[in-house]
């Protein structure tokens, strides 16, 4: 049953373990001896990569966050010779210089496997066809997937994001069983499915493998429904490797198993940088366990999780899905709220489709939120006023705090072509 696992895949807690301490410790010298701002850190902490005798040892190292590769912009974190760095790629970030990263041939190699064993994990198989519409460029999610689904043995189809209409097209004429996308962009196809007339449930597709934002159960259930698809989760982020650093098993659907034997996890204490135990909820921290060109060490990734054990692949624990990161938290009078939540509600609200965006203003001294949320098509008059009233309800019930809700005709609010910005900040233009 398990002959379609590869090796990593097979291995058991207690050789993963070892296999993690070996490669922890070669990756902290490597670090050490090759990237100065490694070097000063650990110096600074009065450590060397020696002292990591252990797994818990690690905690004793300091941590790497988002600004540390924008001051070593562009190529001051890399740790090999520029001349072994066979590709860059870059996030480009709401604000300031994009962070960069790279890749050897063999971290590319690692990259395409890690990706082929989730797209595994998802249902894929050699000989299916994978349409990605992830974008191709900079960004890590197209040429991630497509060469992860090349490696599984399957045929791409590279899409990449945009040209809505044509992507409709081509999932009809090449009947991929697998399709690769962001959440909110398969909701813009949904859209255009319908807008040509043509059922989604139809497709040949079998299988969504959906990341690169936060996306909740009730969009799970939203989508598979009207595609009549499964649809599971895979997470990653530039810094770390790109997509596959950790993906959601189809057959458990249970959240997302973590690729430990290439990705050393810790769940931290966002305040205090504690590591706190498993299942307990906090800031998702790796370790870059083979990288070769840029390794990554203790650094923090500013999502929102927990850690739980394996189920579907029982060496490798799994992450809770991301509800969403610290960036995106709104603090409303003094209250938590992340735009997940209000995902939950709005998904669960009869009459109203499954597109919204949330406004911030300043009310005076005091910021405000308005959901606004896209009636559906056949909703009448009273059916959206019914919908405003319960999603403020909701909200307030269930988050504890007031805000204003529009429902907006259908096909008012913008669609997503890639990432969602669920978020429209308007609190420096208003008084
Ligand atoms: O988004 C890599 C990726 C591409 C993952 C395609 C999955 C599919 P970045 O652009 O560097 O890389 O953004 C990374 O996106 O820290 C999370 O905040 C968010 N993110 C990625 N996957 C998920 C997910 C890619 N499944 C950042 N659920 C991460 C929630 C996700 N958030």
């Amino acid at each position: 049953m398990t002959d379609f696992l590869d090796a990593g895949e097979r291995l058991d807690r207690e050789e993963l373990a070892a296999l993690q301490l070996e490669r922890l410790r070669a990756t902290l010298r490597h670090a050490y001896e090759n990237v100065g701002f490694y070097r000063q850190a650990f110096d600074r902490a009065g450590l060397r990569p020696e002292d990591c005798r252990t797994l818990a040892d690690l905690a004793r190292f300091p941590f790497t966050v988002k600004a540390d590769l924008r001051d070593n912009y562009p190529f001051g974190m890399f740790a090999v010779e520029r001349s072994r760095v066979r590709r860059v790629h870059a996030s480009s970030g709401t604000t300031g210089l994009p962070t960069v990263v790279g890749y050897t041939d063999r971290d590319l190699d690692t990259w395409a496997d890690v990706v082929a064993r989730s797209i595994r994990a998802a249902g894929g198989r050699p000989g299916h066809t994978v349409h990605v519409a992830y974008g191709y460029g900079l960004f890590t999610g197209g040429l991630g997937a497509h060469y992860g689904a090349e490696r599984l043995g399957c045929t791409v189809v590279p899409a990449s994001g945009g040209m809505t209409a044509r992507q409709v097209r081509l999932i009809q004429d090449f009947r991929p069983e697998i399709i690769m996308v962001t959440p909110s962009y398969m909701l813009t196809l949904l859209d255009e499915f319908e807008r040509q007339g043509v059922d989604p449930r139809s497709t040949s597709l079998k299988v969504g493998v959906f990341g690169a934002e936060p996306w909740t159960e009730e969009m799970r259930r939203e989508i598979e429904e009207r595609f009549a698809i499964d649809a599971v989760d895979i997470y990653g982020l530039s810094e770390v490797i790109g997509p596959g650093v950790a993906q959601e098993c189809v057959e458990t659907k249970d959240g997302l198993h973590i690729w430990e034997d290439h990705f050393y996890p810790e769940v931290v204490d966002p305040f205090t940088g504690e590591v706190v135990p498993d299942g307990e909820r906090g800031e998702l921290v790796f370790t870059s366990l083979t990288k070769e060109a840029m390794p990554v060490v203790r650094y923090r990734t500013r999502d929102l999780t927990r850690l739980l054990p394996g189920t579907a692949r029982p060496a490798f624990r799994r992450m809770e899905k991301v509800t969403g990161r610290s960036d995106d938290m709104v603090i409303l009078r003094g209250v938590n709220l992340f735009p997940t939540q209000i995902e939950e509600i709005v998904l669960r609200t009869p009459g109203l489709a499954p597109h919204f965006q949330l406004r911030l203003t300043r009310d005076g001294r005091l910021d405000a939120l308005t959901v606004r949320a896209e009636a559906r098509a056949d909703a009448t008059t009273e059916a959206r006023a019914e919908a405003a009233r319960a999603v403020a309800a909701a909200v307030k019930d269930g988050i504890g705090v007031s805000v204003a809700v529009e429902v907006v005709d259908p096909e008012t609010l913008e669609r997503s072509v890639g990432k969602i910005r669920r978020i429209v900040d308007l609190r420096d233009t208003t008084p």
